[in-house]
């Protein structure tokens, strides 16, 4: 008989499997990120060998319409914004995945959640990282309420199961799957195959028991998740929790969710009393001040299920480098440039040798298309120094050839801007509103120069 093989290489950064070692990851390109796995049996319960298919049990077979529809109920947070960004609250049974930078206040986020849950639904509290007195001067601090959370130190993935099948909470938080270890791994906690098998550990229980697993994961330096794909596909829903150190807003958006929408956004703002939501996003991305600055404008993006409007800025600048920088914050490089050329060649406005940096104010993260004519109109009135009118919203998509493409929600996002007092906008023809808005005057625009002309 064949000798078992006991160790695979799985890629760091995309997850891929080989049976032998190699210096690049074929499937994702990436050099020197393949690290050894030991192969173990599968462990905990309802773990299966793939012995192959002989004498295999035949399987339980039935149509969908067969399936009964049990009416799970979501278990609401408590939180109005982390429950829009989880698609209406938790599910049962669900694998929820909470990313961040360290320091961006993912434990705060959860501890907060927690103690409020557990009044009413039964919680376990595993914290790797910090020690349970850290916890708790944490929750006192900020006037948590502490009778209730059940909270344990551990890091042994095996422990931390068999706690809570006999526990048996409603929901149980991992802090954070990076310090996991099983002990019949050899490789060291934060590896590959450590968060793997321990992911893979905690969400099978999770499932079997109906309980509601949060696991805290440590974003690396590029913005990736710690072996991101080794994680993706095993959890029904990544929540990443982000914000510059130096702004105290951090927005909670959703990259996969099985049970919502994906891309909504939540806003909260970190205070010395903790993580703390801001209603009204909005209000706080556009506090600008009296002066009216050239190569500023505001948009209205729109985020998963709602509007919100946020400040552009752009810097046009004589370089005096060969190659003049390009420079965004928040926004897609590569579509800066593109738009640069669409500005040059149908605009007639040439930037070549000027330095162009834009940014998004508040530290959003503008992942829409909605924002490239205001985009354009913010580079032009910083290139001639000429201020944007302060009453002014600007959205719509630019194309290739100058034409000014409507975006999903015109209405919405209208009615968005007149409620914050806004009297102008110029818009993509397409998203003209049909009946006029109460004190808003539309300026609808076809082509890039219509838009140039509405500047006058
Ligand atoms: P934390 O939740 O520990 O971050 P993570 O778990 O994502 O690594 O948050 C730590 C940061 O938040 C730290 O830099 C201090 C700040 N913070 C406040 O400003 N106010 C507070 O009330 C708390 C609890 C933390
Ligand atoms: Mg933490």
């Amino acid at each position: 008989m064949a000798k078992k093989k006991t160790t695979a290489y799985v890629c760091n950064d995309c997850g891929a499997d080989y049976s032998k070692w190699q210096g690049q990851c074929v499937d994702c390109g990436a050099w020197n990120t393949l690290a050894e796995i030991r192969l173990g049996p599968v462990s905990g319960a309802g773990g299966r060998s793939s012995t192959g298919f002989a004498g295999a049990a035949d399987g339980l077979i039935s149509t969908l319409a067969e399936i009964e529809l049990a009416d799970i109920p979501r278990i609401g947070t408590g939180s109005a914004e982390l429950d829009l960004v989880l698609g209406g609250g938790l599910v049962p049974g669900s694998c929820i995945l909470v990313g961040g930078e360290p320091g961006a206040g993912k434990s705060t986020l959860l501890l907060q959640t927690l103690c409020k849950l557990a009044e009413t639904h039964s919680a376990l509290y595993v914290t790797g990282e910090e020690s349970p007195q850290q916890v708790a001067m944490r929750a006192h601090r900020l006037g948590l309420p502490t009778d209730k959370l059940q909270i344990m130190a551990e890091t042994a993935v095996e422990t931390v199961c068999g706690t809570a099948a006999r526990l048996a909470p409603k929901i149980l938080v991992v802090d954070s799957i990076q310090v996991m270890q099983m002990d019949d791994i050899a490789s060291a906690p934060g590896s590959v195959s450590q968060v793997r098998e321990s992911a893979a550990m905690l969400v099978r229980h999770a499932k079997q028991t109906g309980t509601v697993l949060l696991l805290v994961g440590h974003v690396t330096k590029d913005g990736s998740l710690a072996g991101p794909k080794v994680l993706e596909h095993m959890i029904d829903c990544s929540l990443m929790l982000e914000g510059s150190s130096d702004s105290h807003f951090r927005t909670l958006r959703s990259h996969k969710n099985r049970f919502g929408a994906v891309n909504e956004l939540g806003v909260f703002a970190m205070t010395e009393k903790g993580l703390r939501e801001v209603s009204n996003p909005s209000a706080i991305f556009l506090q600008r001040g009296d002066e009216v600055a050239s190569g500023s404008v505001v948009i209205v993006v729109w985020e998963g299920t709602r509007p919100l409007l946020v400040e552009l800025q752009a810097l046009v600048d004589d370089s005096h480098l060969g190659n003049p920088r390009r420079v965004t914050v928040g926004l897609d490089h590569n579509r800066l440039a593109m738009l640069l050329a669409v500005l040059h060649r149908h605009g007639g406005v040439m930037v070549g040798d000027q330095d162009v940096f834009v940014n998004v104010v508040g530290g959003v993260k503008v992942l829409e298309t909605s924002a490239d004519l205001a985009l354009i109109l913010a580079v032009i009135s910083s290139f001639r120094d000429h201020p944007l009118p302060q009453d002014l919203v600007v959205f719509g998509e630019v194309g290739l050839s100058g034409e000014i493409r409507p975006v999903q929600n015109g209405q919405e996002r209208l009615r968005e801007a007149a409620k914050h007092g806004f009297k102008r906008a110029i818009v993509p023809a397409g998203n003209a509103p049909r009946q006029p808005i109460v004190g808003m005057e539309v300026v609808p625009v076809r082509k890039l120069t219509d838009a140039l002309d509405a500047l006058g």
